[in-house]
């Protein structure tokens, strides 16, 4: 055993794509390999134009343009990159099970399990595996049972093949994952095998102060990460359980955001009012945390966790209803622009945006939505919208609604002749356009509702349209 030299990395999404670029940014003397099954994305990693990137992270374009084809590499040549690795991160994905036990509450483990059947089909010699992605507590020795099941029992050189196991959570918010990743407020390396703690432990130490790593067991490593995403998304359910008492009680969010925050025990961060959080992280990792909690039997537990995804879910439908209610109670050949489908700002990820719930709603309602963003494209949102297939079967379960929305990638096409506007997304840039030209265009009588608590309310009150802002009592 020596030192590690090379990084197989399986999964180039949203977590393995920047983490490996900043591994291999911050330590030119690792190999790194970043492995999918998805050709169509690893085609996009190594498109030459940086700004057609799979994936939009402030500050990637320029580590990718400085590290690619040196030390990090994009492949589909998933055996030989295993293979040829000291140690192997699992960066797959692991959304809520459709279908079976725990659907809809639990993790479906299905890419991991491939994906750790593979690496103990593949590897050679001794390899530390690492669960990067975000998983159940205990998964970690289903993953041990799988590579320790290896066969053959030795690798190709007719040396006995062994695995260490280490939980690496990854902490990264996406919008923000460069600085999270170079900066990190702590890494966390959970294992029970000392030389591979250490051995990643010598790895971020290239630039990881070494008192913000964290060393704990495999259970607590993993438990922690679910935690850390369950108190994140109560901090945001809180702040938008009030934001509806402040709307009926004349008070204002902001006022009571940066009343509340200025405890330095509570703290400014996260208590940000809007539509609801989105991601793909956290109504799965706090269903995730439920269900482990109503498996060992600690039902009250389950439920007080249970309650900030259900105050999320009632967010997006109190927000749709008010619309439906201001707006005459009736959608029926109406247009209404969507300004931001992202799930928050500084991110092209769609996933479990609130705009999606609310989007639909809508159409339901018999709105034509003019959906803009600065970054997800056309398709993304047809995906989001249109295709509702089965995971199994592939089939179609909706009917299509594409003849209910249009794309704009100009804000004041998205806007013109419209009767109301939503912002769904926080886009900086969105305060910066020409309200009063859009104002002008709309169509009379109209809205503009803001969901994000983005624009200054006094702006408005001259201009001819209504201006409702979440949070915002009287
Ligand atoms: N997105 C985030 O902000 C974030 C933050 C922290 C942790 N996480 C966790 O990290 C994990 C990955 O999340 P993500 O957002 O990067 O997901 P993602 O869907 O963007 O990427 C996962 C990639 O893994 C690939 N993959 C699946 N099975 C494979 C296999 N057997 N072999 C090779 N490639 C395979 C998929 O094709 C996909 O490209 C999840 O567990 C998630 O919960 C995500």
């Amino acid at each position: 055993m020596g030192l590690i030299k090379k990084i197989c990395c399986v999964g180039a999404g949203f977590v393995g794509g920047p983490t490996m670029a900043v591994f291999a940014d911050k330590c030119p003397q690792l190999n790194i390999e970043i492995v999918d099954i998805n050709k169509e994305r690893i085609n996009d990693w190594n498109q030459n134009d940086l700004t057609k990137l799979p994936i939009f992270e402030p500050g990637l374009k320029e580590i990718i343009q400085r590290v690619r084809g040196k030390n990090l590499h994009f492949s589909c040549d998933i055996e030989p990159a295993i293979k040829n690795a000291d140690m192997v991160f699992i960066s797959v994905n692991t959304p809520i099970k459709q279908k079976g036990v725990g659907a809809g509450e639990t993790s479906d483990l299905r890419w991991v399990e491939a994906c750790a059947r593979k690496i103990s089909e593949v590897a050679t010699g001794h390899t530390i595996v690492v669960e990067k992605s975000t998983l159940p507590v205990r998964t970690a020795k289903t993953i041990k049972d799988i590579l320790n099941a290896s066969n053959p029992k030795v690798d190709r050189f007719e040396n006995k093949k062994s695995f260490s196991v280490l939980s690496n959570p990854e902490f990264l918010a996406e919008g923000t994952a460069i600085i999270n990743l170079e900066r990190p407020d702590r890494v966390l390396i959970g294992g029970d095998d000392d030389y591979a703690i250490e051995s990643l432990k010598k790895i971020y130490l290239n630039w990881v102060p070494p008192e913000r790593i964290i060393c704990s067991n495999l259970w607590s490593s993993e438990l922690s990460k679910l935690t850390a995403n369950a108190f994140l998304a109560q901090r945001i359910s809180s702040i938008n359980s009030i934001t509806a008492l402040c709307e009926v009680t004349g008070a204002d969010i902001k006022e009571v955001g940066k009343a509340v925050g200025s405890d330095s025990r509570i703290g400014e961060k996260f208590i940000s009012p809007g539509p609801g959080f989105g991601g793909s992280c956290f109504k799965k990792d706090i269903l995730n945390l439920v269900y482990l909690c109503r498996y060992f039997g600690l039902s009250e537990v389950a439920e007080f966790w249970n309650s900030i995804v259900k105050i999320n879910s009632w967010q997006k439908k109190r927000i749709y209803s008010l619309i439906v209610d201001k707006l005459y109670g009736n959608l029926f050949e109406k247009n209404i622009a969507i300004l931001g489908f992202a799930f928050k700002s500084n991110t092209n990820d769609t996933r479990e945006s609130p705009a999606i719930d609310i989007c639909k709603d809508l159409i339901k309602e018999g709105a034509h939505l003019n959906i803009h963003d600065y970054k997800v494209s056309k398709q993304a949102i047809s995906k989001e919208l249109d295709l509702d297939l089965d995971p199994f079967t592939n089939v179609l379960s909706r009917e299509s609604t594409s003849k209910s929305w249009s794309f704009f990638d100009d804000v004041y096409q998205a806007t013109k002749e419209v009767d109301a506007i939503i912002i769904i997304t926080e886009w900086e840039d969105y305060k910066k356009i020409d309200w009063e030209l859009i104002v002008h265009n709309l169509r009379k009588p109209s809205w503009i509702f803001d969901t994000r608590v983005l624009l200054e309310p006094s702006y408005f009150k001259n201009m001819d349209v209504n201006f409702w802002q979440l949070g915002l009592g009287f």
